[in-house]
């Protein structure tokens, strides 16, 4: 109700103003199924709040983000959801909107700038601890020792570089498990497997022990990759990725891929909780940071899981 008509200050004993609420969302792009399950959450709860929602799909491209960034700065936008597609970049446009007064909700990726108040709060999962469970589940499977193919994301973007992070970090408690192979594919099946493709090439694939993947698409890309190849995904290579999709799922009820670590797209209904505490002069209540939680699935529990993953 409030997100539907915000008062306007009525102080001084002038009449309170009603004045329609209208969020601009710059989105990505639509590179994987998480991202267009994100987008669908966020169509449906303005649709559900009946809030206009203005949407912007830069189709992968910051520059298309603060193209539409600024749009929504001149048609006077009252709140600014930004999911953006890389971390840096941002000071410019960010200052732009708090010149105006408009208030900007990060979504799921988190941007670098010196100064924090240049957005009020950030909605997104902690993508070091989803590369902190992926390695710890591989370390474990592999008993500390092993080769691994690293598919990364988007070069540049916050989870390519926390997910590699988090990783990493586990990974330097196990001097025998190794990353052999590195390389974005950019968060796409296509490319995924289009990388994966050019790997096994390039080394004897019956030394790789595990694929990491930054993402569920990229994963479900390779795997094609190694049934290709002529191995057997999940159990010549191990197969760990990031997101919890319903292609990992069926993937992993296939015996294709061992685990997936959920990261959850459904961002709505917290950015539009957040919007409406912002409307309502709470904007200080809010945290820097509200965590979405994080779990993993494995191939045991996919066939039982299935029919109620929402994405
Ligand atoms: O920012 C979240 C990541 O972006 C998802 O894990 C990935 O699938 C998407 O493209």
């Amino acid at each position: 109700m409030i997100l539907a008509v915000a008062l306007g200050a009525g102080g001084c004993g002038k009449p309170a103003q009603s004045k329609k609420i209208v969020i601009g969302f710059s989105q990505i792009g639509a590179e994987s199924a998480w991202r267009t399950a994100e987008t669908n959450s966020f169509l449906a709860e303005a649709e559900k709040r009946r809030v206009t929602m203005k949407f912007s799909d830069a189709q992968g491209k910051q520059e298309n983000q603060i193209k539409a960034v600024r749009s929504f700065i001149a048609q006077g936008v009252s709140i600014i959801f930004l999911a953006p597609v890389v971390e840096t970049g941002w000071e410019p446009v960010l200052q732009e909107a708090k010149q105006a007064g408009i208030p900007v909700i990060l979504v799921d990726r988190n941007v670098k700038v010196s100064d924090k108040s240049l957005y009020v709060t950030r909605i997104a999962p902690d993508c070091e601890e989803e590369g902190r469970i992926a390695a710890r589940w591989l370390a474990d499977k592999l008993k500390g020792k092993g080769n691994i193919v690293e598919l990364e994301g988007t070069v540049g973007s916050a989870p390519a570089i926390s997910r590699k992070n988090g990783f990493h970090e586990v990974l330097e408690k196990f001097p025998d498990l190794k990353v052999i192979k590195m390389q974005s594919g950019d968060f796409l099946r296509a490319k995924g497997k289009e990388v994966m493709e050019a790997i096994l090439k390039s080394v004897d694939p019956k030394t790789i022990n595990a694929l990491y993947a930054h993402n569920d698409d990229m994963a479900i890309g390779a795997i094609q990759a190694i049934e290709e190849a002529g191995l057997k995904p999940a159990q010549d290579i191990l197969v760990v990725s990031i997101d919890g999709v319903k292609g990992a799922f069926e993937a992993m009820a296939a015996g294709k891929l061992n685990m997936s670590v959920e990261c959850n797209p459904m961002l709505a209904p917290l950015a539009f909780d957040a919007a409406e505490k912002i409307l309502a002069g709470e904007k200080d209540k809010l945290p820097e940071w509200t965590k979405v939680p994080t779990r993993f699935f494995e191939q045991s529990q996919a066939k039982d899981a299935l029919p109620s993953r929402l994405y």
